[in-house]
This record gives structure tokens, sequence and C-alpha cells, in this order.
């Protein structure tokens, strides 16, 4: 979030980037829309967009002065700090041309280092005429920013510039601005302090070899970046993540199940919720060699003697300070629902969660994929919930559970 200000009331920085095509009249709307719903509107217009539409009309209508030069505010960074201080950015309309700068990451203007600079949720309206938008390089731009999480608003089909009619016409300025509002979703979790846990523990057996398991982490990750976007401040403990942390966090890295251990009770203390989504080895090697372990020469196997971890996630429930809330997982392989209700529930009792979230895993089930099927129960062991789809929205249920 921007300010404290923000921060409470949930208003959000807005840049409403407009770049250079007749649809740059309707971007009015859009600024409008976005000021009338209680957000702080900063304009980023290219040179191009103020050929269509007057720079006093977007002041006036976003109440903050319009940006447009590089080499303006140079000493308040302002190639950057626009960026940095935005919670979401909305380009309407977005030319061919802006399209194809942001899918090759260019920075050779105002709004490409605001861009390049953010880490909000980028919500692009295109605009274009119909064999611009059908053509094999819009359609690679569009599929490379769609892979990298930008939101695509339409176009929609009717009348272009001239006589042309078809697909390529900037959506309406109140759907793109629902639908930029609803990629930030409800801002239900500011001023609260969530640490979660994500990834895999792996335990030494000796310099180069570890015990593991297949956690991809994605999961914590979508918790983590769900409830960023929700307003909450957030901490995730991350071990041998395959995907990257996102922004706006903070992180501290660990790798075996004992560092997981002290950096969840240090940053526990001040969190007010704990969701533990890392996969925790429960055994480790009761010793690791100082050296590589050597195959013998009369071909002799390895016994490996293991002791039990600390089960971190009824420790922590355990020591939990008055409101704070502990959530746990359980990637179970019971193959039907009512028999992983039952391994679930006992567990959530066990450990005394406020909630569980149940998912059955399997050798092709469960990890490393996109998406995910879960359960939901509180800490009797009731199903309270499902969830199912994409990672993030499953993050979304849970924290809706938690909100
Ligand atoms: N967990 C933990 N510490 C461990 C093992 C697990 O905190 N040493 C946490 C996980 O982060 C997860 C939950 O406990 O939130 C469930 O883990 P799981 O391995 O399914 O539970 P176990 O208690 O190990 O039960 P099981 O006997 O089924 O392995």
């Amino acid at each position: 979030m921007s300010d404290a200000a923000s921060t409470r009331s949930g208003r959000l920085t807005v840049v409403v980037g407009i770049t250079g095509g007749i649809a740059a009249y309707k971007a009015v709307g859009v600024a409008r829309a976005l000021v009338r719903a209680g957000h702080d509107v900063h304009v980023v217009a290219t040179d191009g967009a103020l050929r269509f539409v007057g720079r006093p009309t977007l002041e006036a209508i976003s109440r903050n002065p319009v940006h447009t030069d590089l080499y303006e505010g140079v000493a308040e960074v302002r190639h950057v700090a626009l960026g940095q201080r935005a919670d979401l950015i909305v380009i309407a309309p977005a030319t061919a041309h802006t399209i194809a700068s942001l899918a090759a990451g260019l920075a050779g203007d105002l709004l490409g280092t605001t861009v390049l600079a953010s880490a909000a949720p980028l919500v692009i309206a295109p605009a274009m005429h119909t064999e611009m938008w059908e053509h094999p390089a819009t359609v690679a731009n569009i599929a490379t920013l769609r892979a990298r999480g930008v939101t695509i608003v339409g176009p929609g089909s009717g009348a272009l510039t001239g006589e042309d009619v078809g697909p390529g016409r900037m959506s309406e300025p109140d759907e793109i601005v629902e639908r930029a509002l609803a990629v930030i979703g409800p801002h239900d979790l500011v001023g609260r302090r969530i640490l979660v846990s994500a990834g895999g523990t792996r335990e030494p057996l000796d310099p180069v070899r570890f015990i593991g398991n297949r956690s991809s982490g994605r999961q914590g990750v979508a918790l983590a970046a769900a409830a960023a976007a929700r307003g909450a401040s957030v901490t995730l403990v991350a071990a041998h993540l395959e995907v990257p942390a996102p922004a706006g966090v903070e992180v501290v890295t660990v790798g075996t199940a004992a560092e997981l251990e002290a950096a969840m009770a240090q940053h526990a203390a001040e969190a007010d919720t704990v969701i533990m989504a890392a996969a925790v080895a429960d055994f480790r090697p009761i010793a690791v060699a100082e050296s590589k372990i050597k195959k013998t020469d009369d071909g002799a196997g390895l016994r490996l003697e293991l002791e039990r971890t600390p089960d971190i996630l009824a420790g922590l429930a355990a020591r939990r300070r008055p409101g704070q809330r502990i959530v746990g997982f359980a990637a179970e392989t019971e193959p039907d629902d009512d028999a992983l209700l039952r391994v679930a529930a006992a567990k959530a009792r066990r450990k005394g969660v406020d909630l569980l979230v149940v998912n059955r895993v399997g050798w092709s089930e469960g990890f490393g994929t996109p998406t995910n099927a879960v359960m939901l129960l509180d800490g009797d062991g009731s199903l309270v919930g499902r969830a199912e789809g994409d990672k993030a929205s499953v993050a979304h249920r849970i924290l809706d559970l938690l909100a």
C-alpha cells in the first residue's frame, strides 16, 4: 500500500496508463470510475495519448497531475516512484505497440518504467484494428503477458475507427474498472500480520545429499501472495521453493525442519495468523556425515538411522497467543473422501489447529501442479468448506474463511 492513510481506508493508489489510440477518450471514463470508487488515481499518458485527449481533462477527472515525460520529476525518481507506490496499474487503451513493449519489458517511456518498477497487478484493455489484434505478433505478445499474470480485459467486437467493424474495440470503462478491482480483490486483511510457511524441508545426509519431499511451495506462495494482495503484512518462511516468492512479502529462507521451526517460532510472536503450508520432514538422519558417504567394495547397502523431527504445527498451536489463529495442512493418500475426512478430522483435533486444509496427494496428484482441490476442516474436525481451482483461488477461499 502506498501510505498509512490508504492502508487504513482500503483506498488504492491506481496508475491509469493511457496510450495513443482513439479509445483514449474512453480512458477518461476509466479514471472517473476509479476516482468515484474512492481511489487515488495517477494518470501516465504517452505523447500519443495526449493527441487524442487533453491533459486538462485528465487532470480535472483524476484530480492529480498527469505524467508523461520520463525526464520530468527526476529528483523525485518519478520514473520508478509511481510504479513502486501503485497498488494497481490499469492500461486503457493498450495499443498493439504498447502490448509489444510490455511483452518485451521495454522501459523507453514513463509508462514502461512505471510498469517495470511495480509489483502491482497489471490490467490492460487492448484496442486496435482487427488485423492488428489477430496478427501473430500481437497474439504471441498477449500470450506472454497472460503467462506473466497480466489480466487482459476485452477487446470487444464492434465499430472501430473508420468503417471497420470487428474484434479490437476497447471494452467499456465500467467493465474495465470492475475487472481491475476484482483482480485486487477485497482489502479485508489490512492491518493483519500473517505468517506462512511454504515449500519442502530437506534433511542432509552428507554435504551433497538430503532427504526431501515433492512439495513445490506453490500453494503456500499463492497464500502469501493472496494475503498480501488483500492488504495483510505477510512473512513467508520459504523452504526450497520451486516458484518465485511473491513481491511485497518479507521472505525468510530456510532449509531444514530445525531451521523452519526456529524461523516460525521467531515470527509467530508477531503474527495474528500462522499458516503451515510447508511440507516438513517427519524424520531426519540422526547423524550427518561430515564428508560424502562412499560406497564400499563389499557391495554392502546403507542403513540410515532417522529420528523424529518436532511437530512444528502442534507446537505453534500449543503455544498460540490469545486470538492467534493456526492453520495446518494435511496431504493424505486415502483414495475415498470418507476415509480422507476421517484421517483429517483426527489430525485437526490432534494438532489443535483452527483450520485444516486437506488435499489428496499421490504419485500423480497434488504436487507441482497449478491447481488444487481441498477440503477445509475446523478445529473439531467438521467440514466447513471446499475449494477447487487454481492455487490462487484456493488461497483466496482459505483467506475468506479466516477474514
Ligand atoms: N508439520 C509440522 N511439523 C512436522 C510435520 C508436519 O509442522 N514435523 C505440519 C505441516 O506443515 C502441515 C501439518 O503439520 O501443516 C500436517 O503435516 P502431515 O505430515 O500431514 O502430518 P503429520 O502429523 O506428520 O501426520 P502423518 O502421521 O499423517 O504424517
